[in-house]
């Protein structure tokens, strides 16, 4: 009789033992489950994708920005030699892949794009002021260029105004 229980409890103990080495497989990563993540169903604000408007009554602590009832901004920062540098590094970094390294709208992603981008040499744009360069660049243009306004700080995006003025 007393080696019946015995014989239950280890067999008690073996099935107990095995249970807690089949679950240690989860935790050490031997079974790799992956869980279901239910974040990219989450409703969530993307990056450059419908900026939310500016609440009324802000004012811009960043230099001159758009506002909508004072029109285009003017540029504050004047066309000099390091303000080019910079808005040339910047247009390397941004605006490169589809505007092309000389403007002309030749990037490496402009053949794969339906809505070529524009020739920033070409007269329409020459024709536009600084301050409609500057607001192309912080709003995009919706469903062709996308809003650069999280990317570009305010005087970065002037920095790169004064580097596509500077393009022949
Ligand atoms: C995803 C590709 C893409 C990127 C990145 C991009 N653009 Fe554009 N851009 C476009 C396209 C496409 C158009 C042409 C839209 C059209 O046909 O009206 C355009 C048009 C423009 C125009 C002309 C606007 C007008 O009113 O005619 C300017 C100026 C411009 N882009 C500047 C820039 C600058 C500066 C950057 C970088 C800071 C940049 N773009 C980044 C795709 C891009």
């Amino acid at each position: 009789m007393s080696s019946d229980l015995f014989k239950r409890i280890t067999i008690l103990v073996g099935v107990a033992l095995l249970a807690l080495a089949f679950i240690s497989m989860f935790a050490y990563d031997v079974i790799k489950l992956d869980w279901v993540s239910f974040m990219e169903i989450q409703p969530a604000f993307q990056p450059m994708y419908n900026p939310l408007p500016v609440p009324a009554g802000s004012i811009p602590i960043d230099g001159s920005v758009y506002v909508p009832s004072e029109g285009v901004p003017a540029n504050p920062i004047p066309a000099e030699a390091a303000s080019i540098t910079r808005g040339m590094e910047l247009y390397h970094i941004n605006c490169i892949h589809c505007h092309g390294p000389l403007g002309k709208g030749d990037g490496t992603v402009a053949i794969y794009l339906q809505n070529k981008p524009a020739n920033l040499t070409g007269l329409p744009v020459r024709a536009l002021s600084d301050g409609g360069i500057f607001l192309t660049i912080s709003d995009g243009i919706q469903g062709k260029m996308p809003a650069l306004n999280e990317n570009l700080t305010v005087r970065e995006r002037w920095d790169v105004v004064n580097y596509v003025r500077s393009l022949k």
